[in-house]
């Protein structure tokens, strides 16, 4: 049994024991078809870097969407679109996702895996930066989004719950992924630049007198997790 000590004092856990539950859960609940493996296959061709959902956070990211009836999705952050297709497909007929990217040759590889999936007429891409796209949204009345799923630069983090918080509904789930980095937000002052910008995520998000919120332990490779908050 391999038990791997982590950074943030004593405590230890036995990391191959929640890999084999991780990839349990998997074989029984979100085995990817082949567009999905595909998504990846073009991602790693195109050398994109492998920091896509995993298949069972996607499959929650789908699960969400559906049970909260979402119709309009806005995900920051593209990449290959791997996200994008779980969250396009929980998608009814007349849905929509609108997902920004600020580098166009990650979006033109999602494009493709997209159409590949054949999902892409449910999806937008928008290339830029995300906090501009989203000022632009809201100075345009844009609808309210359903979802949100914040997923880009993590430094950022902040100031997507801001602009989410404007281009969303009581009743909304806004979503962020990566809000542990293997325990690095928990640290007082972390050293990373990442997890300093998602511990300050996370106390906003907390202390938010218009947010309910938990974050979710995420294990795949490292200890992560996702933040789910409903706008009151
Ligand atoms: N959601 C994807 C992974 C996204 S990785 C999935 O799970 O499949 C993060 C993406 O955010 C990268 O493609 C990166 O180019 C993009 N990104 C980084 N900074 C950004 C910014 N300022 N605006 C928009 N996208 C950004
Ligand atoms: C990184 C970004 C992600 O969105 C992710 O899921 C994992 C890692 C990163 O930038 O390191
Ligand atoms: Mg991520």
């Amino acid at each position: 049994m391999r038990v791997i000590a982590y950074v943030v004092g004593m405590e230890s856990i036995d990391e191959k024991l929640i890999d084999r539950v991780d990839r349990y859960v998997e074989a029984l609940c979100a085995r990817q078809d082949a567009a999905l493996v595909e998504n990846l296959k073009n991602a790693e061709r195109a050398g994109l870097p492998a920091i896509n959902v995993s298949p069972n956070e996607g499959k929650l990211l789908s699960l969400l969407a559906k049970l909260s009836g979402a119709r309009r999705i806005l995900e920051i952050g593209t990449l290959g679109g791997y996200s994008t297709t779980w969250l396009a497909r929980a998608l009814p007929p007349d849905g929509k996702v609108i997902t920004l990217e600020v580098d166009s040759k990650n979006a033109d590889v999602a494009r493709m895996n997209l159409k590949l999936a054949g999902v892409e007429e449910r999806v937008e891409v928008r290339v830029g930066n995300a906090a501009d796209t989203m000022r632009k949204m809201t100075a345009a009345h844009e609808d309210p989004f359903d979802l949100v799923f914040i997923d880009a630069d993590k430094p950022r983090y902040p100031e997507y719950l801001k602009l989410a918080l404007e281009l969303t509904r009581p009743g909304s789930l806004i979503l962020a992924d990566n809000v542990i980095r293997n325990g690095r937000a928990l640290e007082a002052s972390p050293s990373d630049a990442n997890a300093r910008g998602v511990k300050a995520f996370n106390e906003a998000m907390a202390a938010h007198p218009r947010l309910e919120s938990i974050i979710l332990p995420i294990y795949r490779d490292k200890l992560d997790g996702l933040a789910i908050s409903r706008v009151k």
